[in-house]
C-alpha cells in the first residue's frame, strides 16, 4: 500500500502568470492538500473521502483520479488493477491548486506502484496535460510545485520542464479561500485573446526583475515587482472586495499580495510573523464568506509530493 500526499500551491504568484507556481504548507505542520493511497486489488475501484468529497464528481469516469489512473494505463498499455482512495481535503476551483493535488498525488502513487514505468519528466508532461484538459490550456504553475516543491520557474524547453529558483526562507505566505468557487476555465476564458506590446515589456521586466531578485537575494525589490498586469485586472470582479481587501493588508504590513492561481483565494507575504498573524486574522473576518472558508499561514512546501505513512 502507497500514500502520497501532494501539496497546494499558489500559480503565477502574482508577477509570472502560468509560469511561476510555489507549493505551500502551513508553518503548524497540517497537510493542506490532498491524500491517495493505492494497493493492489483484483478490479479498479476508486474510493473518495475528505472533507471536500462530496463536492466531486458522481460518476466515476469524471473524477480526476480516474483520468489520470486511465491515460497512466493506455500509456503503459497494461491495465493496473488497484483500489484506490482519494482523500480530497482541498476546496474545488478555490485557486490553489485543487486538482493539481489529485492530479500529482494519484500520478505519483500509481507510477511508484507500478515501479517507476516514467520517468519524472515523462510524468510531469503527464500532469500538465491533464491539468489541461480539466482546465482548458495546458499550465504548469500548480503541478510543476506540488510535485517538485519549492517556487518554480516553468521554462517548457526541450529538456526541461520546469526548475526550482531560490526563495526566501523568512517569508510567511498567507493565504484566504473565503469559501467560494471559480471554476479555473471560466477565469481564463475571462482573459484577454492578445495584449498590448507594452503590456508584455512590462510583464517582462517585472518577471525578469523578480528572477533577478531572487538569485541576488533582494526580498524588497522581489516583493515589489511581484505584480500583475495579465490576469489580476480580469479577475477583480471575481473576488469579494480584492481591491479594498489588497489595500488593507497593504496597510497591516503586507510586503506584497495577490490573487492565488485563478482565485478566489488571495495571498500576501509578510517577513513578520507578527504581521502575518494580523493580517491572518483580518482576513479570517473580512474576507471568509462563510464557515468552510480558511485562512493559513504558510511557508514554502520545498518538498512537493512525497510518501506518507
Ligand atoms: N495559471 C493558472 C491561471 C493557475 O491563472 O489560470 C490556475 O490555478
Amino acid at each position: 500500500m502507497i500514500t502520497i500526499y501532494a501539496p497546494a500551491s499558489i500559480g503565477n504568484v502574482g508577477v509570472g502568470f502560468d509560469i511561476l507556481g510555489a507549493a505551500i504548507i502551513p508553518i503548524n505542520g497540517a497537510l493542506l492538500g490532498d491524500l491517495v493511497t493505492i494497493e493492489s486489488s483484483n478490479k479498479f475501484q476508486l474510493i473518495n473521502k475528505g472533507l471536500f468529497s462530496k463536492k466531486l464528481p458522481k460518476k466515476t469516469e469524471e473524477n480526476i483520479v480516474w483520468k489520470c489512473w486511465s491515460r497512466f494505463c493506455k500509456i503503459i498499455k497494461k491495465e493496473v488493477l488497484v483500489s484506490i482512495i482519494l482523500e480530497k481535503n482541498m476546496p474545488i476551483g478555490s485557486g490553489l491548486g485543487s486538482s493539481a493535488c489529485s492530479i500529482v498525488a494519484t500520478l505519483v502513487a500509481i507510477n511508484e506502484f507500478c515501479n517507476y514505468p516514467l520517468n519524472s519528466r515523462e510524468l510531469l508532461l503527464l500532469m500538465g496535460q491533464i491539468e489541461g484538459e480539466i482546465s482548458g490550456s495546458i499550465h504548469y504553475d500548480n503541478v510543476a510545485p506540488s510535485y517538485l516543491g519549492g517556487l518554480q520557474l516553468i521554462l517548457e524547453d526541450t529538456e526541461i520542464i520546469s526548475q526550482k529558483i531560490p526563495s526566501f526562507k523568512n517569508w510567511f505566505w498567507i493565504i484566504a479561500w473565503p469559501g467560494i468557487k471559480v471554476s479555473t476555465a471560466e477565469a481564463r476564458e475571462i482573459l484577454p485573446k492578445k495584449y498590448q506590446k507594452e503590456i508584455c515589456i512590462k510583464n517582462s521586466r517585472y518577471l525578469a526583475g523578480f528572477i533577478h531578485a531572487s538569485y541576488s537575494k533582494q526580498p524588497y525589490l522581489a516583493a515589489r515587482l511581484m505584480q500583475d498586469f495579465m490576469a489580476e485586472p480580469y479577475r477583480i470582479k471575481l473576488l469579494p472586495n480584492f481591491v479594498k481587501t489588497k489595500k488593507k493588508i497593504k496597510k497591516i504590513g503586507a510586503i506584497s499580495s495577490g490573487i492565488s492561481g485563478s482565485g478566489p483565494t488571495i495571498f500576501a507575504i509578510s517577513d513578520n510573523i507578527n504581521t502575518a498573524e494580523e493580517i491572518s486574522l483580518w482576513l479570517k473576518k473580512h474576507y471568509l464568506q462563510n464557515e468552510t472558508g480558511f485562512v493559513h499561514i504558510c511557508f514554502l512546501d520545498t518538498r512537493g509530493a512525497r510518501k506518507i505513512g
